[in-house]
């Protein structure tokens, strides 16, 4: 992670992923997960990046993930926390 308490979150705001979830809710989702977690989530946007086929797309701390429904979003920073709390501690 960049700083400790700080968690990098990118979400693909082109129009097919924004139709399919990336919208507000996904952001209202994401930042009440890190809060939760004790962090705080810097969100920013990008455009298509031509892969709307398996989207929407959410990268977090530089992991993209695809096929991400906002109801998935809890689950997925769970498990990318536990993943991250793994590797840093070896
Ligand atoms: S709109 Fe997200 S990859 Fe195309």
């Amino acid at each position: 992670m960049s700083e400790p308490n700080l968690l990098q979150v990118t979400v693909c705001m082109g129009s097919s992923c924004f139709s399919r979830g990336n919208d507000g809710r996904a952001i209202e989702t994401i930042r009440q997960c890190a809060e939760t977690a004790g962090l705080v989530a810097e969100i920013s946007g990008h455009l298509c990046e031509d892969q709307c086929t398996c989207g929407p797309h959410i990268t977090i701390e530089g992991t993209l993930y695809s096929n991400v429904q906002v109801s998935c979003i809890p689950e997925l920073l769970k498990h990318h926390l536990a993943r991250g709390k793994e590797e840093h501690d070896g």
